[in-house]
């Protein structure tokens, strides 16, 4: 099968066929997937080697984002996240996009801004022109005490002083860190700088770390919305793509809703970090740092109509990602993750990240303004109340689209469709069979 992410019906077949459908376009063997994955991507003796205290291990779903075409290509993107509806929707704005041509990205290089505080300093102006005139040997240093980062092609790109008032003062040393999430490479340099920085400074080392606003390290990703792909059963295209914009102009001035917009961005950025194994604390603290970066916070997507009509998307955000290092190193799942999307750089992954943050975005702005978020989220709900009810395989489908049709999504009431279905069929155990229909019939995925 060639490298496509538009795989109709996926959500109906069972997972192991799905493994087989993500084994093929991936070039991958589909056994690889079913050892990975099957036991949660990491065993307890390489948990007990990553943190401590370790008792066990704690699993959350796999799945893969589809319809994703970002720069001309396609991405199959691993997605590991708890929250019912979060891949059924990226996937299907994800289709919406691709009607216009896809998703379109850039990223800056991957610099990343090590801190080092000073305090104590009694004459900042002057403090500020040795440390500048420094410079060059300063980023010498920063090199030599990374040298296999230089070796790769990263190293330290400028030092930049910030007199913060009544003798703070904080040196950044922007380094490129190339591939990796960075923050062990930036805290080595603040370290190894932190000494010499503060001698020139006449103050005292404070503080030496990253900092988690990589401002420096943003990805920016656009898409192009035809009206005809926004329309639902009851609203048209054009009806949809204005209650889009108006959903924007609404997170655009009100910090409230800014907060609930910026967040459904996140459930598809962060379930994009979770499956490759990168720091998703790192991320939000980041990403919601850049929303406020005005003073007031901010959307970090906004909707217009274009002047040909269709609706146009666009977001910025500092993304933080790795595919070197880090846990990378001690979880299968993410390596598996890392093959599954096939990146080349962190740079591209961070625009995957984006698109799929993107695409989320829309999938809940053209909900809300449409019918409302409930409807979706009650069908989905319903699974979990079947299940907890005891109803399995296609039983469990019937008994959740029953209860999520008379909006009595209740265990109570899947009992009581569950006795209905088994006197009916004369059975007294669920049968089994595939998962996922009303979950993906809720939002109208993978059509
Ligand atoms: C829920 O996880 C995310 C939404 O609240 C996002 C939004 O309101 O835009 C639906």
């Amino acid at each position: 099968m060639s490298r496509t992410s538009r795989i109709p019906g996926f959500y109906k077949q069972p997972v192991e066929a799905r493994r087989r459908l993500v084994a093929d376009v991936a070039d991958l063997d589909a056994a690889e997937l079913t050892r990975v994955l099957t036991g949660g991507g990491m065993d307890v003796a390489t948990a007990d080697k990553t943190i401590e205290n370790v008792v066990g291990t704690y699993a959350l779903p796999f799945a893969v984002g589809l319809n994703v075409r970002l720069n001309d290509r396609d991405y199959l993107v691993p997605m590991v996240v708890e929250e019912p509806s979060v891949v059924a929707a990226a996937s299907n704005a994800s289709k919406m996009v691709r009607d216009g041509g896809g998703f379109t990205a850039d990223s800056d290089p991957p610099r990343m801004i090590a801190q080092v505080q000073l305090w104590d300093v009694r004459e900042p102006l002057e403090a500020t022109r040795r440390i500048t005139a420094a410079t060059p040997s300063l980023m010498a240093m920063a090199d030599a005490s990374v040298g296999g980062l230089v070796a790769r092609g990263g190293g330290a790109r400028a030092i930049e002083v910030r007199d913060l008032g009544d003798g703070l003062m904080v040196v950044h040393v922007v380094v490129d860190v190339q591939d990796a999430m960075g923050a062990n490479l930036v805290n080595t340099v603040a370290e190894k700088l932190a000494p010499t920085i503060a001698a020139m400074a006449g103050g005292t080392v404070g503080l030496r770390i990253l900092s988690n606003l990589c401002d420096q390290r943003c990805v920016r990703v656009t898409c192009r919305v035809p009206t005809a792909s926004l329309a639902t059963d009851t609203t048209a295209g054009d009806a949809v793509r204005d209650g889009v914009v108006l959903a924007s102009r609404f997170a655009e001035r009100d910090p409230y809703r800014a907060a609930t917009h910026n967040k459904g961005i996140m459930n598809g950025v962060d379930a994009v970090v979770m499956a490759t194994g990168n720091d998703w604390r790192a991320v939000e603290a980041g990403a919601h740092a850049y929303a406020a970066r005005s003073g007031h916070y901010a959307p970090l997507a906004t909707w217009r109509a274009d002047t040909d009509g269709a609706l146009v998307g666009r977001l910025e955000l500092p993304l933080a990602l790795g595919i070197v290092g880090g846990t990378l190193r001690v979880h299968p799942g993410a390596r598996l993750a890392l093959k599954i999307l096939n990146v080349a750089t962190a740079q591209e992954l961070a625009m995957v990240a984006g698109a799929v943050g993107l695409a989320s975005n829309l999938a809940a702005l053209r909900a809300l303004s449409t019918v409302g978020i409930q409807r979706g989220h009650m069908s989905l709900h319903a699974r979990s109340v079947a299940m907890a009810a005891g109803a399995r395989g296609n039983e469990l489908e019937l008994v959740a689209a029953e209860i999520a049709q008379a909006s009595d999504v209740t265990v109570e009431a899947a009992r009581r469709a569950m006795a209905r279905h088994r006197s009916r069929e004369g059975t007294t155990h669920a049968p089994g069979s595939t998962l996922g229909t009303v979950h993906a019939d809720a939002l109208s995925i993978g059509k």
